[in-house]
């Protein structure tokens, strides 16, 4: 007994230890947030968060308020739920507010890849080269030749080539936005090599539908794998799959193509300036594989399938899309030459614009989350004050609060193709909340230092592929009744949704 009273007393001292270590004993203090430590000690809401993010942060605003901290697996977050205050946080010096830090140990578990400090600044400065302005038309035109040699090489070439083919219409736009994407990011097959253009072009086509088919394995396990929950089966999956991102793109590959974009290259060449090993580069071509082409794909299909389901968004932007044809002197004809789409041509495009926006807004859900480097205060658009702690995280869900608020999108579960129009054609941007102008009223593509600097192109890319399928096909769902699919609630938080299940549509070749 005289061992026993010890051996129990530095036992019940670890566990309480162990336990106050793990967050259970946190108490909200004075000037703090409503604070909702959860069931579990550490792991706290992680279980229902995952499960469905939207319905547990809907429910917890109803219980808490447009701001709370909850923890989640080992960390308190703090959720801003109010878009009158979202500027607190986007304009935040780094200092306080660090997005990197997040991001970089998500991309470490994820990715296997370790970002050292300095390297953000050389994809922000290729990312303002290339992907806007001047860099961006180089780009569009390289998305315009792959686009075309995926979907129309076998234009004309013979009349059964004019018959219909049933295919799930997400299987079909993430194939071809993907593989165009990709290929113009990071190169073409060289023409000079045997069997010319042709052959190159045929190559092109095989290699990246193989590419395709392994990004869409490793897309399904993605959820798990961030989240940290794999079985050992999945985790051998994931490292087999990684192996094969780090050979098709590694430096050396990718030093035998064409017309590789500027933008992976001037990266490419900048982390091997700063003396960062090539093993790691290639890892970070994944990374960027991931970042460029895992949410377009998915929002293609969704746009296609909204105007689909909305015979007047479909007449309006074919009506659209015949007059800047007209405007620009092409034609498509028979035998005659593939139009050529401009980024000036697209520039014309109010009608598709909105309704490429209303897609987003409907189907774009990101999670942005910043680390709190120092204790500091929240201050809240109508004078609220809140005090957040060191070391806990602070998040915006912009689907709930914005993108979904009947109060700045009346009726928000409906397609509205011209949301983002005003009567007189021009692009919208007044939306009111309580009767003020709301200054972030979609937010697809995030905000402040981590907004996606590729929505330029990814903009581009969604109007190319629109655009294309309406000169050159003739399109229509299998069952025009079909019904809106449930989006994929494992995938709240990572950008564009996918859809829970595949619809049938067919299409076939116009000419
Ligand atoms: C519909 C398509 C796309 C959507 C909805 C989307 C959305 C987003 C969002 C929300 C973020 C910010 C995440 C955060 O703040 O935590 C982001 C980051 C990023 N996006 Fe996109 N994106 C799209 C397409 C693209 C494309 C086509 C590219 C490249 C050509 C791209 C490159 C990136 C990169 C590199 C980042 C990381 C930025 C950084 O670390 O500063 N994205 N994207």
């Amino acid at each position: 007994m005289g061992l026993l009273l010890p051996i129990i007393l530095a036992f019940l001292a670890a566990v309480i230890g162990g336990l106050y270590l793990l967050g259970a004993f946190r108490q909200r203090r004075h000037g703090e947030p409503p604070l909702d430590r959860g069931p579990i000690p550490w792991l706290g809401h992680v279980f229902e968060f995952r499960r469905n993010t939207l319905k547990f942060l809907q429910r917890m605003k109803g219980k808490h308020g447009d701001v709370f901290t909850i923890q989640l697996g080992g960390y308190y977050t703090t959720f801003l739920q109010d878009p009158d205050s979202f500027g607190s946080m986007v304009k935040e010096s780094r200092e306080k507010l660090d997005f990197r830090k997040f991001a970089v140990n998500l991309v470490r578990r994820v990715f296997g890849y370790s970002a050292i400090f300095e390297e953000h600044k050389i994809l922000h400065d290729a990312s303002s080269k290339h992907l806007k302005g001047d860099g961006l038309e180089v780009m569009t035109q390289s998305m315009m030749g792959n686009l075309q040699n995926l979907m129309l090489h076998n234009l004309g070439s013979s009349a059964d080539q004019r018959a219909w083919i049933e295919e799930g219409l997400f299987q079909y736009c993430y194939n071809i936005v993907f593989r165009a994407g990709y290929l113009s990011l990071y190169g073409n097959e060289p023409h000079k090599s045997d069997g010319g253009e042709e052959k190159a072009k045929e190559k092109d086509r095989a290699e990246s539908e193989a590419l395709y088919g392994e990004f869409r394995k490793y897309d399904a396990l993605f959820p798990n794998l961030a989240y940290g929950v794999l079985t050992p089966r999945k985790r051998w999956e994931v490292e087999r799959l990684m192996g094969y991102f780090w050979n098709r793109l590694s430096v050396k590959e990718m030093k035998n193509k064409d017309n590789i974009s500027r933008w992976i290259w001037d990266i490419q060449q900048g982390k091997e300036e700063l003396g960062i090993k090539e093993s790691m580069v290639t890892r970070y071509m994944f990374v960027l594989l991931w970042a460029s082409q895992g949410n377009t794909g998915p929002s293609s299909f969704w746009l296609l399938f909204y105007l689909m389901k909305n015979p007047e968004a479909l007449a309006a932007v074919k009506e659209e899309v015949a007059e800047v044809l007209k405007e620009f002197g092409q034609e498509v004809r028979p035998g005659g030459p593939l139009i050529d789409l401009t980024r000036e041509m697209l520039m014309k495009t109010p009608v598709l614009d909105s309704a490429v926006e209303e897609t987003l807004r409907l189907t774009a859900a990101p999670l942005l989350t910043r680390a709190v480097l120092q204790d500091m205060t929240l201050k809240m658009a109508d004078g609220r004050q809140y005090a957040i702690r060191q070391g806990d995280r602070l998040s915006v869900f912009p689907y709930i609060a914005i993108h979904i608020d009947p109060e700045i999108h009346p009726d928000p579960h409906t397609f509205k193709y011209d949301r983002f129009l005003n009567p007189d054609g021009s692009k919208k941007t007044d939306f009111y909340k309580a009767g003020k102008k709301v200054k972030y009223y979609n937010m697809p593509w995030g905000a402040g230092v981590s907004m996606c600097p590729g929505r330029f192109f990814a903009t581009n890319e969604l109007k190319q592929f629109v655009f294309l399928m309406l000169v050159y096909f003739e399109f229509e769902l299998k069952n025009p009744d079909e019904e809106i699919p449930e989006i994929d609630y494992r995938r709240w938080g990572f950008g564009s949704m996918q859809p829970d299940r595949d619809v049938q549509f067919r299409y076939r070749l116009r000419y």
